[in-house]
């Protein structure tokens, strides 16, 4: 069974929900899922999850720095999240105020580990994003990446 961790930071709930919903689409596709903030994450936990899924809000189009506090801390495990499954959503404001770079930001440092990312050709390519609370469409989209994410770790380590 793929173990999945699902963390973020959220200052006023938004990205919370949506971390909520990605871990349903997580454990509806099997996987054991650990769902938790950031803050409660110590680096080297990184090390016991198959697939590891990230979320911020969207913070000058970055994640927020208690999210790159967890990316800073893992530099000494640097190699060995090698060819773990990665993916990243993101609540902004405004619809074009930065969520998709913020995605980006994440996924950026999750591939300077060596970890997989898979975009999707369909919907929100490089991850959810909503606009404030997660509406219908971006909850669609964020059960779906927990899925996603878990069917290609299944796949990778079996
Ligand atoms: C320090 C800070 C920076 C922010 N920067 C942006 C931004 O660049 N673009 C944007 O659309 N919203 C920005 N916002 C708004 C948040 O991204 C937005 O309110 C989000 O839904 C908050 O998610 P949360 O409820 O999980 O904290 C910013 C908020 C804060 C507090």
């Amino acid at each position: 069974m793929v173990k999945a961790l699902v963390t973020y930071y959220s200052g006023s709930g938004n990205t919370r929900r949506m971390a909520e919903l990605v871990a349903e689409g997580a454990e509806d596709a099997g996987a054991h899922v650990v769902l938790k903030p950031v803050g409660d994450v110590a680096a080297e936990e990184l090390l016991d999850f198959e697939a590891v899924i990230i979320g911020s809000p969207t913070y000058y189009g970055l994640m927020s720095y208690e999210v790159k506090k967890l990316f800073d801390g893992s530099v000494k495990f640097q190699g060995r999240l090698k060819g773990k499954v990665g993916g990243a959503f993101s609540s902004s404001a405004n619809p074009g105020g930065g969520n998709e770079t913020t995605v980006m930001s994440i996924l950026q440092a999750m591939l300077i580990h060596g970890m997989i990312v898979q975009g999707t050709p369909m919907g929100d390519h490089y991850g959810p994003i909503a606009v404030n609370e997660p509406d219908e469409r971006a909850a669609d989209q964020c059960r779906q990446l927990g899925s996603r994410v878990v069917e290609l770790a299944e796949k990778l380590h079996d």
